[in-house]
């Protein structure tokens, strides 16, 4: 902490005010796995499902969110701890104003994951193992990284030549390439069903 000589103030209106107003909590839904597993495909569709109910929800998402705040960092382990680190502050700030953060990056260390949770307190941090074999998501390919990846073009690629480790006890794990899109959105807004305020 660089910062020295600063002090915490509330401002007056609490989370619970807000999540009162809202009328559902302020929680992070923290989607986890390899590029092309589905993440964003899934985050926007719930998103589309949540809003359409009424509720406050925002993305925070690994390629957008690397364009602004987090354009400076890279993909060595660090810049990921660092953009991870970044993202469950923001999230955590979604949070606390009352809104449903979903979140779409591969986050892929388990002590970067688990540093955004302790932020958060017990039970508003759902963590979401969007699973689909390298092999699966490596065909996918969306975006043609993978191939760039097995040639060499692209360096410290996730599950090629980087590692991902697999959540231990995620709060929900969806197995994407046995389950339709919205199999895998409903299976997030049932679990969301006990966190209306
Ligand atoms: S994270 O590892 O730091 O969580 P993040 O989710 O922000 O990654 O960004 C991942 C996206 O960046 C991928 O979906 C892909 O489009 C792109 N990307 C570019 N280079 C890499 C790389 N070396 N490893 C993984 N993703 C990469």
């Amino acid at each position: 902490m660089k910062s020295t000589n600063v002090t915490w103030h509330d401002t007056g209106i609490t989370k619970n005010d807000r999540e009162r107003q809202n009328d559902h909590k302020g929680v992070v839904i923290w989607l986890t796995g390899l590029s092309g597993c589905g993440k964003s495909t899934i985050a926007s569709k719930l998103q589309e499902n949540l809003f359409q109910l009424g509720s406050q929800v925002y993305i925070l998402d690994g390629d957008n969110i690397r364009h602004g705040l987090n354009g400076d960092l890279g993909f060595s382990p660090e810049d990921r701890e660092e953009n991870i680190r970044r993202i469950g502050e923001v999230a955590h700030l979604f949070a606390d104003a009352g809104t449903i953060a979903i979140t779409s990056f591969i986050s892929p260390y388990r002590k970067d994951r688990d540093r955004a949770r302790s932020l958060m307190k017990e039970g508003e941090f759902i963590e979401v193992f969007v699973k689909a074999p390298l092999s699966v998501c490596e065909v996918r390919d969306p975006k043609g990284l993978y191939k760039k990846a097995r040639d060499g073009v692209i360096k410290e690629f996730t599950g090629i030549s980087a590692p991902y480790e697999e959540p231990e006890n995620p709060e929900i794990i969806l197995e994407t390439d046995k389950l339709s899109v919205e199999e895998s959105v409903a299976a997030i807004t049932n679990y969301l069903k006990k966190y209306s305020a």
